[in-house]
């Protein structure tokens, strides 16, 4: 079945809901790695919950999150109503891995662990900065964040020199 292809007028507003997407999911992550640095200067007990739920606002509610289905959406539409198709690149089957694994790394972990850490500030005070679990979860929340935003800013240049083109002819 021949499915109906989008317009030039039609791409190029494709294109800027992508990027729309593509900033507000590549620019908060980096926003939230260059936080989670900050976190390890505070000493204030209050500052730091302050900070860990603004986190979870920026990552779960307003930026990142509504970023990254933004692009897995209007990547969807790209695949289904435009010749860029699925598999027919390289550079797309890859962005593909990234983009499915990326999402459900930070939904079933990144988020978690961040969420924790917001608990975890309010519930201990100014125990916080000794506490083990909150020392533990801090570690691995900033440092798997700052390699999944270190892929994400790699994706972009994936996105634009786009190599292994066409894998498919038809
Ligand atoms: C399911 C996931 C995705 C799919 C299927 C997809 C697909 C596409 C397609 C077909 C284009 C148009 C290329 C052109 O007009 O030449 C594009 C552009 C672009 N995408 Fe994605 N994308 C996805 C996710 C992402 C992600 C996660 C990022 C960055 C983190 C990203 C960054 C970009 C950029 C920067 C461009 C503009 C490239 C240019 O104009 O040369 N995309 N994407």
């Amino acid at each position: 079945m021949n499915r109906p292809m989008l317009g030039s007028r039609a791409l190029r507003w494709l294109k800027c809901f992508h990027l729309l997407a593509v900033s507000c999911w590549v620019g908060g992550a980096v926003a939230l790695t260059v936080l989670a640095c900050h976190r390890q200067f505070m000493d204030d007990a209050a500052a730091l919950y302050g900070l860990n739920v603004a986190s979870c606002v920026v990552d779960m509610q307003v930026v990142v999150l509504p970023g990254a289905y933004g692009c897995l959406v209007t990547g969807l539409i790209y695949g289904l109503f435009t010749r860029f198709g699925f598999f027919r690149h390289g550079w797309l089957i890859l962005k593909w891995i990234i983009t499915v694994a990326a999402i459900l790394f930070g939904m079933l972990y990144l988020g978690p662990w961040e969420e924790a850490l917001r608990d975890l500030s309010l519930e201990l005070g100014p125990d916080v900065f000794t506490n083990s679990e909150y020392l533990r979860v801090f570690s691995l929340h900033s440092r798997w964040g700052q390699i999944q935003a270190f892929v994400l800013v790699l994706t972009i240049f994936l996105s634009v020199f786009k190599p292994w083109k066409n894998l498919r002819t038809k």
